[in-house]
Formats: C-alpha cells, structure tokens, sequence
C-alpha cells in the first residue's frame, strides 16, 4: 500500500507512464496504401493450387485446390505423419466461366474423422507438395484471429506474417477477400497469395460486397466465383445457402454464426428463418458462447459505409440480443473500431460487444474519418484507421480476451486489449436459475 510520502511519485510515475505511451502512439505515422502483390502460377498445368481447408462439422475438414488440368482426380491423401498418406479421400469439382474467363477445375474433397488438436500431412490429386495442417481443439481454451477485408497488397502480407508468429486455432473472416471485382485472374493470385495461410488452419469465412461481382442484365449470377471456390459447410448447419451459415467449435463450446450482409434478411427471407431457427437449438448451458460475423457494421462512427448496416440491424439486432449473443464481429470499413455492449443504438449489458475489424490490409487503403459527434460516438470505446489484425482467445465458459494488434511492417504492436465475460452466465441478463412459475418460463422461452 503506498504512504502518504510515496503518493506524489506514484502520481508522477503514472503521469509519465500516460504521457510516454501517448508519446509513443504519436510517433505512430499512418501508412499509405502499398501495391499489389501479384502471385503467379509456374508449375505444371496438374500442379494443385490455391489450398485453402475450413472445418466441416466437430471433425472433419474440407480441402480446397485448383487445378489447370481437369483431368487431376478430386483426391486427399493425409496422414499423421510426413509422407505416410494412411488415409485418403475422394471428393467433388467445379469450375465456372465469366465472360472470357475460364476457371480451372475447383476441387472439394471432406476427409475425417480427423483427431482434435493434430497436426496431419497431406497431399491434394495425386501428387504436387506437401501441406500440413493443426485441427482446432475438442474443448476450449481456443484462439480465433479475426481478420476482415483482406485483399493482396503488400500490407495484407506484412499483416499475415504477423498472425503467423503466434499460434492460433481458426481464422474467421468477415468478407472481402481477394477485391478481384470482376477481375477473375486476382481470385486465382489471391488463392495463391493466401495458401501458405490457409492451408494450415482452417479459414472460416462469410460474404463481402467485392464478392458479389455481378452487373444488372448482364449478369453474370451474383457471388459466383466465390460460392465456387470458398465454399464453406452450410448444408451442415441447415442453411440453405454459402452465404449465412454456423458452426461448433472447441465441443460446442462456442458457436459462430456467419450472417450475410448481401442475401436477403427481412421477415420473410430464408436466412432470418434459418437464424431463428439455428439460434433456438443453441443450448447456453452447453454452448457458453455465441459469436456473429457479418460484413456491413451495425455500429460504426467512421464516415466510410455509414448507415450501411442500419436496415439489417432493424432487421435481425433484436434476434441476436434475445439470444445474449457475446460478440459481433463486422468488416467492410477499413479500420478498427470497439463499442460497449449495445442493443438499439443504447448501452445495454445485455447486449454483444460490436467490433469492426476491417483492417486487413486491402488495395483501397484506410477509412480515417472518425465522426465525433456521430451519435453512438460516445459508445465507441475504441477506434483507430490502422491494418491490423484482432484475436479472440476464449479462455473459460466464463471468460475471453479479445486483442487488437496493429501492423507496424514488421511489428506487431498490441493496442486494444480487454475481458469479455460471456453474457450466458450473467445472472441479470438471463431468467434466475431454479424452479420458475410456468407463466415465468413460457414467456422466456417465447422470447428465445
Ligand atoms: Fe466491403
């Protein structure tokens, strides 16, 4: 305990530790915009490409690979251990055209079951290199890096190399993946730019605008490229679209639900359906968490995309609030932004915790225009226009950390650090354990 003589230094030493690191965030001079990178193919035709997995059900994963030659069998071989294929699997394929382009062909192969927390080898048609990948742990504590509108410059790959130095489970991602916005050859560099990533830990990811890439009239059919080639496990959580979809992790211990900011959301629109439905089987005393992802903010100060999110919001806030969903994870503004727990434009504890993570590193740069008088500014507990990358370390039932790190170049600088208690056990956001009236227990279970 300090003395009263000690008072005054320990107030002096606080002092300068607030003024060194304000001191030392000022020295922080905001990056511009780097170029593109450009990955390029130099291998056989029958080479496989792009590798990219995600996760499908408690088990199993799904393998991505693109092929020039499409006579490259839909094949998985993979083991636990280098070069010793014990297991293998076949799978599926497409391939898609857009105005004079011609994909390759788009191989999907689901192997498992697969061990938690394992490191397997595999190998994708039949012969090319060797990949390896961690499954995701059957029981929590478990990491997420979040990382939203991505593109391929050369501060995507600065910010990549920073989520590679430390370990982490999963990567969930928020939209806007390669910005190939019709362009179809930067899907294909983008698959390559992204493999020595995705390849080794499942990419979980949802829709963003540059994914749709569809004209009026003309077409082609909206998320084309994307559907064909980050085809996640939808059909597993009862939806009926790549688009919306949910998954298990850490033995159910947390389930994210991937919303799509650009598929219908109204009262009458499958995904709410599906929502409703998929948010009604979560059992809170089994899954402690619940965490959303969807790309157009529902809370967002910044000038770039603002009201953009606001008639989803309307829409679906009031499902995601009466479910005591912890966290909502957003992109598509190009910097990093915190609020409080929010319901309604409100501080409400009860509500999740809305955090945009646009921040990838994409080719359109920084959105750096912060509204001070925007009207849920004084909900805003945090916002910076810099690339970064965040994680969300689900420690407990009871406790996360989520972290925001800002990408230096070749420093990774942690800036944004808090607790989040998940909202399932909070006694005054939920019905009181025990017994209750019938009248009591019916009204709640209306409201779920
Ligand atoms: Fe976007």
């Amino acid at each position: 305990m300090a003395t009263k003589r000690q008072t005054p230094v320990l107030v002096l030493a606080f002092g300068l530790l607030i003024c060194t690191a304000a001191a030392d965030a000022s020295k922080f001079v905001r990056p511009p915009s780097r170029p593109l990178v450009t990955t390029l193919h130099s291998k056989a035709d029958s080479h496989p490409q792009q590798v990219h997995i995600s996760a499908v059900g408690m088990d199993g994963m799904a393998i991505s690979y693109v092929t020039e030659d499409k006579t490259v069998p839909s094949l998985v071989e993979y083991g636990r251990a280098p070069g010793k294929y014990s297991h293998s699997a076949t799978g599926e394929s497409t391939s898609y055209k857009f105005f004079f382009y011609s994909s390759g062909k788009i191989h999907y192969v689901r192997i498992g079951p697969l061990e938690p927390t394992t490191v397997y080898y595999y190998r994708c048609g039949g012969a090319g290199d060797e990949f390896s990948f961690k499954t995701p742990p059957a029981a929590l504590p478990v990491e997420f890096v979040v990382i939203g509108d991505l593109g391929q410059t050369e501060w995507t790959a600065a910010t990549l190399a920073q989520v590679n130095r430390s370990d982490y489970d999963m990567l969930l991602l928020p939209g806007d993946l390669p910005y190939a916005d019709m362009h179809q050859p930067r899907w294909d560099s983008f698959g390559r730019f992204v493999e020595p990533y995705a390849s080794r830990r499942a990419w979980m990811v949802t829709e963003g605008n540059h994914e749709i890439e569809s004209l009026p009239v003309v077409g082609p059919r909206p998320f084309l490229a994307y559907d064909a080639r980050w085809r996640m496990p939808y059909g597993e959580s009862s939806s009926s679209s790549n688009l919306y979809y949910s998954f298990d992790v850490a033995g159910g211990s947390v389930h994210v639900l991937m919303l799509g900011s650009y598929a219908e959301f109204g009262p009458s629109s499958d995904q709410r359906r599906w929502l409703e439905a998929d948010l009604a089987k979560v059992d809170r005393s089994r899954t402690p968490w619940l965490v959303v992802l969807l790309h157009a903010p529902w809370y967002n100060t910044n000038s770039a995309h603002q009201g953009e999110g606001e008639e989803m919001r309307k829409a679906l806030e009031e499902l995601l609030y009466r479910a005591r969903v912890d966290i909502v994870f957003a992109g598509h503004v190009h910097a990093y932004e915190r609020f409080k727990r929010i319901y309604d434009n409100a501080a409400d504890p009860c509500g999740p915790l809305h955090v945009t993570i646009g921040d990838g590193g994409n080719r359109e740069g920084l959105a750096d225009n912060f509204q001070r008088q925007h009207k849920t500014a004084p909900l805003s507990e945090f916002r910076e226009a810099s690339f970064g990358h965040g994680r969300l370390r689900v420690v407990n039932g009871t406790h996360a950390r989520w972290s925001w790190h800002r990408n230096d170049d070749s420093f990774s600088v942690l800036r944004d650090d808090v607790w989040v208690e998940s909202l399932s056990r909070s006694s005054s956001c939920n019905p009181p354990r025990g017994p209750s009236p019938p009248s009591a227990a019916a009204a709640w279970s209306d409201e779920l």
